[in-house]
Order: C-alpha cells, then sequence, then structure tokens
C-alpha cells in the first residue's frame, strides 16, 4: 500500500527582526506584555526593500526542500499551497509558486484553512498519493502577514503575534506494509465561528467588493480577533481531537515522540501539554522566534525539529496539531520510515 513519506523540509523567513520592543514604537503594548500572554520574543516581517509575496518566500523554502529530498522542481507532480495571505486575490498562490519554480504544468492547488493548513494539506497530498494521483508531492504554507495588519493600537491583540515566513516538505508515495508515514489524521471546521478570526475586505458579498468612500483604516481591511474565545476553544479542542487521532491509529499517548503544535500562542501549547499529561520537553515550541506564522508555523517548527535533532529516527512518531481561523482544528500522526 502507498504510504507518504517526508523527503525533505525547508523554511525561509525575511532577514528583518522585529523585538517586541520595536512594536512599542508605534502601538500601546511591551515586551512583557507579549512575552507574558504569548512568549513571543521576536517575529520576522518584510521590509519596504524587500516587499514581496507569500509565493516568494514559499519559493525559497521550497528550494531548500527540494534540494534536501534531492528532487528537482520538474520532478514534482503535484504541489499544494496554505496560505490565508495570498499574493494577490487571484490566481493563487500555487501557480505563482509553480511559475517561479520554472513550471509550466505541474498541476497546483491552495489551501485557505489558515493555522490549520499544513494539516488539511498534508491529509490531501496523503489521498493524491494513496489513490495513484501523484506520488511527489510538494506542501508549503507561506504568510506575509506584516502588510495587513493594524498597526496601531487598536490591532495590538493580532498585530502583535503574526510573523511572516515560509516552510516546504517534500512527500513521497512508497510502497510499503509497513505502518509508517502519515499514518492518520482528523479533521474539523466549524463555520459558526467564523467572526472570532476574520479579514473581511475586499469582500464578494458585498454589491461592491470595495465600497466606494470607505476609510483606508477602516477594520475590515485588517485582521480581528476574539482571542480569548479562541484560546478556551483551542485547549479544549486540541487534546479532543488528539485523542481522536490517536484512537484512528489505534496508538496511545506514550507512542507520541514529539507534539510540533501550531505556534500561535506559547501558553495555549502548554495548557495543552498539560492537559495529555505530557513531559514538557515532548512539545516543540519556536514561537519565541518567529511568532505566529499560521500555515508556515508547523512545517518551520518540524524542519526546525529534524534538524537539531529532536526527531526524524527510524520509528519516531510526531503528532501535528492546531486550531485556527474558520474555526478549522485538527490533528495528525507521522511516522518515520
Ligand atoms: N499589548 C498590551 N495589551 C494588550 C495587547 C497587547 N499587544 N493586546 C491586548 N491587550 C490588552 C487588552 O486590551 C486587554 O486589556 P483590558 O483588560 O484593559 O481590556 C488585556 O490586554 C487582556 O486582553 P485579552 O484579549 O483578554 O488577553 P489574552 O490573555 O486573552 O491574550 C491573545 C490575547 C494573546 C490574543 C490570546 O487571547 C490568544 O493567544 N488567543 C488565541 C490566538 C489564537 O490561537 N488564534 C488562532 C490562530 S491564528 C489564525 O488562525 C490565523
Amino acid at each position: 500500500m502507498k504510504k507518504s513519506i517526508i523527503r525533505g523540509s525547508g523554511f525561509f523567513v525575511p532577514p528583518h527582526i522585529v523585538t517586541n520592543q520595536d512594536l512599542t514604537e508605534f502601538m500601546d503594548t511591551s515586551d512583557e506584555w507579549i512575552r507574558q500572554r504569548t512568549g513571543i520574543h521576536q517575529r520576522h516581517w518584510i521590509t519596504k526593500e524587500d516587499a514581496c509575496g507569500a509565493s516568494d518566500l514559499a519559493t525559497q523554502a521550497a528550494r531548500m526542500a527540494l534540494d534536501k529530498a534531492g528532487w528537482q522542481p520538474n520532478d514534482l507532480d503535484f504541489i499544494i499551497f496554505a496560505t490565508l495571505s495570498p499574493d494577490i486575490m487571484f490566481p493563487g498562490g500555487g501557480c505563482l509558486l509553480a511559475r517561479n519554480l520554472e513550471l509550466d504544468s505541474t498541476p497546483a492547488l491552495d489551501i485557505r484553512q489558515q493555522c490549520t493548513g499544513f494539516l488539511y494539506g498534508f491529509a490531501t497530498a496523503d489521498s493524491y498519493i494513496k489513490s495513484g494521483l501523484a506520488s511527489k508531492v510538494l506542501l508549503v504554507g507561506a504568510e506575509v502577514h506584516s502588510s495587513g495588519l493594524d498597526k496601531s493600537t487598536r490591532g495590538r491583540d493580532v498585530t502583535v503575534i503574526f510573523g511572516d515566513g515560509a516552510a516546504a516538505i517534500c512527500i513521497e508515495a512508497v510502497d510499503t506494509d509497513e505502518n509508517v508515514g502519515l499514518i492518520a489524521s482528523a479533521l474539523h471546521a466549524d463555520g459558526h465561528f467564523a467572526d472570532t478570526l476574520k479579514t473581511e475586505l475586499p469582500a464578494s458579498n458585498l454589491f461592491k467588493r470595495l465600497p466606494d468612500d470607505l476609510p483606508i483604516d477602516d477594520p475590515r481591511y485588517y485582521p480581528v480577533m476574539d482571542g480569548p474565545v479562541i484560546f478556551k476553544k483551542a485547549v479544549r479542542m486540541l487534546p479532543k481531537v488528539t485523542m481522536e487521532v490517536l484512537e484512528k491509529a489505534g496508538m496511545n499517548l506514550s507512542d507520541i515522540d514529539l507534539v510540533v503544535p501550531h505556534q500561535a500562542n506559547k501558553r495555549i501549547n502548554q495548557a495543552f501539554g498539560q492537559f495529555l499529561k505530557l513531559p514538557e520537553d515532548k512539545i516543540f515550541h519556536n514561537i519565541e522566534k518567529y511568532g505566529n506564522t499560521t500555515a508556515a508555523s508547523i512545517p518551520l517548527a518540524l524542519h526546525e525539529a529534524i534538524e537539531t535533532g529532536r526527531i526524524g529516527n527510524s520509528g519516531d512518531v510526531v503528532l501535528f496539531a492546531a486550531l485556527g481561523a474558520g474555526l478549522t482544528w485538527g490533528a495528525s500522526l507521522y511516522k518515520f520510515p
């Protein structure tokens, strides 16, 4: 039976670092508040000089992942691109990424599942692989948040958490009877909570997508979030979906070698770990360096966990888990071959 095996990973963040202290220059916040409430120390943001789209960050991450896999771009037979901050309204970032990789017919699919993008993307790649539709898949998560944030005090709860970045994995179809690769996924969405984290404009549900005479600082242009509601949801749903995916896989908590969760808030992941009664060193964190890079967050953390030797030996089991805008949430289990 065909299994989905990770052959390489890569990442890219724009070089410019924005510290918490830097943010205090344009909004009422503090290093202490941000560290205590989120665990974030800094994030990377594009600058006016190196302004680019999510697909450009994705290209760099993809090239690193392809190198690690020993693949050329034209080895790929499918591209999945996860983002909530596409370069332009359309066409999708997957097509722009394929263009950057000088591909001219490889199928490219965009998915808009925000923080859960990697989980939905991996499950989609796995379905293509298991059905025989693809055998070498590039899955990328990439975000340029910084160009669309409300950098006044009004937007501080959202703006301080978001960072720009991209990360990618190369996934190969391997015929084996061993229980390896993507073992199980559990995915959910509940649109009743769509308003708890959203950017409204431009909106095709309006008579005019960009209403006349709209002030440039209209809050609907910017992401708004009901942070406490999402926080509580995350702390409740992440353990639940973990138990669900473990049951699907016929595994136990003790089978997990490392949890690589979405990096939205360190306190969420600590509470998640405590609820599962997992030792602290079984939860991977890198939010302090990058903030919340949304669709890029899990593959970026995975890449660092592999590169630093935290995970990746034959038989190691990693749990991915995320909750974000949609609301969408999910978990998946991957076993290294
Ligand atoms: N600096 C200083 N003070 C702030 C800031 C800031 N950056 N942001 C908010 N505050 C203030 C608020 O105004 C409020 O002040 P008040 O008590 O005078 O009214 C106070 O701090 C507490 O605000 P809360 O929103 O209750 O703070 P909380 O502890 O919940 O932390 C946070 C906010 C960090 C956003 C948290 O709620 C959170 O992480 N939520 C979940 C985020 C998440 O997981 N999102 C999903 C993923 S992102 C995606 O899908 C795209």
